[in-house]
Order: structure tokens, then sequence, then C-alpha cells
């Protein structure tokens, strides 16, 4: 169903797409090492990538690197590696000879044991090891195993050097590919430094597949369809108005569908009631933001309201905060950009979520 809430996981219920799946499929069928999804938030990266694995015909393992953030507050290495070998045994598991062949690769590592489709670990595990036992069995298998982190960017909030281990088997593991999404784009390209002479991964080439927002025909074919599916036909300027104000956002456009095809809500109060919830989403998001510093609120609120300068943005900030000086300013913009909260072209700033710039319009901040 088109207006399932969840993340898409069956090509069935993913509206289009198609392009990207093909360009996935392809850099995986040449062997790429790295394959990058990325967009802002709400864009359909998750759903993509679920349906990308699962249509690739080669084992994998996805971490949802987010969850595991926000659960423990850091991305242990013991725990990315139960995931990952939890989540590949499982895509393996209908596969008889190739599971055993993967259990017994597996049971060769010290200290390993797999019992059923989990694994213990009788002491600290060592992830690039396993690493190279995944690739070696993909190899031997004539497969690749591709091992997927969605919302990658936060790999980089741990003591751990994962984008060292990226490289290791970028550059040495030929049986794994790496599929990385982030809706934080600056911050992932920051995190893996592919341009940065500095980073393990300077050099390397990366597939990039960048999600776009449906186009109007494609949003207004999105509802028309998903309430087909429901058997419900709201009227042409209930769509007309839907579609205008959520700005080719599937994940607004889904939830939009939702409530007013499935909760069946007449059009006004599926509108009130998804502006509710997404204030409450948006809230949760920009709340670790806004504890590092209230003025990533203050900024933001300013370019909703319509400032769209460098100058005028900052303005508005001192007016609210007091002084703040031009380096630390232009910082906080930057790092905004890296967030995708803000967009830049040209010489103007602007938020690229219709849906966010009206919520943090309304957004009570306290001062100081
Ligand atoms: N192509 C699609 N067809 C139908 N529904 C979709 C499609 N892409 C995304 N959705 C829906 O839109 C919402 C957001 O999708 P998803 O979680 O995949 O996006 P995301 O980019 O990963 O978001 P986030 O940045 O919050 O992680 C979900 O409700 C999902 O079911
Ligand atoms: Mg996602």
């Amino acid at each position: 169903m088109l207006f399932d809430l969840r993340p898409k996981t069956k090509r069935a219920d993913l509206y289009d797409r198609e392009k990207e799946l093909r360009e996935f499929q392809s850099a995986v069928n040449l062997g790429e090492d790295l394959i990058l999804l990325l967009g802002i938030r709400r864009l359909g990266k998750s759903s993509l990538l679920n349906v990308a694995l699962a249509e690739s015909g080669f084992p994998y393992a996805k971490i949802d690197v987010r969850s595991l953030y926000f659960t423990h507050g850091s991305i242990p290495q013991g725990i990315l590696a139960r995931k990952i070998l939890d989540s590949l045994l499982a895509t393996v598991s209908g596969r008889k000879s190739l599971r055993l062949k993967l259990e017994k690769v597996l049971s060769s590592i010290r200290g390993l044991r797999v019992s059923g489709l989990s694994v213990e670990f009788e002491r600290k595990p060592d992830l690039a090891e396993i690493l190279e036992k995944i690739s070696s069995w993909a190899e031997n298998e004539n497969l690749r195993a591709i091992i997927a982190f969605d919302e990658a960017q936060y790999l980089r909030l741990s003591g751990i050097r994962y984008d060292g281990l990226i490289a290791y088997g970028v550059d040495s593991l030929p049986g794994i590919t790496f599929a990385l999404t982030g809706s934080e784009v600056g911050m992932l390209h920051d995190f893996l430094g592919l341009e940065d002479p500095k980073k393990p991964l300077f050099g390397r080439y990366a597939r990039e597949i960048v999600l776009q927002r449906f186009r109007r025909e494609e949003s207004m074919d999105f509802l028309r369809r998903g309430f087909e599916e429901v058997g419900i036909k709201p009227s042409r300027q209930e769509i007309g108005d839907a579609v205008g104000r959520f700005d080719g956002i599937v994940g607004w456009l889904t939830m939009y569908g939702y409530l007013r095809g499935v909760r069946k809500l007449p059009h006004a109060q599926a509108m009130d009631e998804l502006f509710n919830m997404a204030e409450k989403l948006i809230r949760g998001e920009l709340s670790s933001l806004i504890r590092n510093s209230r003025r990533y609120g203050v900024i933001l609120k300013a370019v909703a309201m319509g400032n769209v300068r460098w100058s005028t943005i900052k303005e508005y900030v001192e007016f609210k905060m007091g002084p703040v000086n031009d380096a630390k300013f232009s910082v906080l913009l930057k790092n905004l950009l890296k967030y995708g909260y803000l967009e830049k072209k040209g010489n103007e700033y602007s938020i690229p979520d219709p849906v966010v710039k009206e919520v943090v319009k309304n957004l009570q901040l306290t001062p100081r």
C-alpha cells in the first residue's frame, strides 16, 4: 500500500524510483565498492535502500545506524558486529548451502559462535576480521555481500574510526560493497572525506544516487493511485492543495494520504493532524541540535520568516540573542547546510522542506 507509513520494503509498494533502483543494481553488478544514497529527510532513502537490497539478488546486511546511535549513545563495535551478522544470516536463511558455508567461515573466527540465526561472542569481536571472512565467503560463492548503513553519518559519532574500516573494505575486500544513506548529506561527506587528503577514504570513487523530490505531476499521480488503492476519490482541489503544500516530499504526501485515505479524515482535518504530527516529529529532530546551540533554532526561525541573506539572518539572530562574531555565525550556518536544514542558492538561504519551514516559523524559542 502506497500510504503505509513505514519505510517500504517491497517494490510493489514503492512508487516509481525505477531509475534509482536501476542505478543501484548496475553499481552492484559492476562490483563497485561504495554506493551513497543521498537526500534530505523524508525523501524515501530508507525505502529505496530496502527495496534495492531485496531486489539485488545478493546477500546483505542492513543496519539502521541512527536508531543504534540513539539507543546506545554511540556505536559500539561489538553491537555493530552483531547487527551485521544477524542481518546477514537472516537474508541467507532461505538459502541453505550458502548459509551453512557462511556459518562455517564465521566459526573459524576465534571466540565467535553461530547459534541459529544469531551469533555469540566470547570476546570482543574484531569487525575487520569479520568483514574479511564475509568477503572471502562471498568471493568463493561468486557473489557480493552488501553491507548497508542507513543514516551512516552517525558512524562518525563514536570513538571508533569507522571511516578507516570502510576504507579498508573498499581497498582490500573485493567481496563486499558498502551502501550508505545519509540525510545529513554534508555530514556524511565530511565523515567519509572522499575529497579530504587527511582522511582514509580520500580519492576513492563512490557512486552517488541523489534522490529528488517528486515533480508536481508525480505527486498528483502518487496521491491518486494511493487513494485508488484505499477506494476513495478526493476532489481535484484537495489533491491540488496537498500537492502544493508538500513540494514533492514523499514522506509528507504519504502521511497526508494515510490521514485522508486510510483514517478517512476530511481534508482540512487531515491537514491539521498532519501539521500536529509534523510539529512533534520536527521538534524531536531539532532538539539535539538546539541543545548544542540555541542559535541554530533562531537562525532557522529567521530564515523561515523570510530572511534569506547572511547579513539579515545575522541581524535577526543578534536582535534576539545579542552579538555573535562573524566567524562563529558562519560556522553555525555552514553546519545547518551540512545537516540539510538549510539550502543555499547563490547568496540566498532557504529551508528545503515547506513543512519544516511552517513548523519552525511557529516555534517558541525561549531566549538563552
Ligand atoms: N517511493 C515511495 N513510494 C511510496 N512511499 C514512499 C516512497 N518513498 C518513501 N515513501 C514513504 O515516505 C515516508 C518516508 O520514507 P523513508 O522513511 O523511506 O524516507 P527517508 O528518506 O529514509 O526518511 P528519513 O530521512 O526520515 O530517514 C515513509 O512513510 C515511506 O513509506
Ligand atoms: Mg530513513
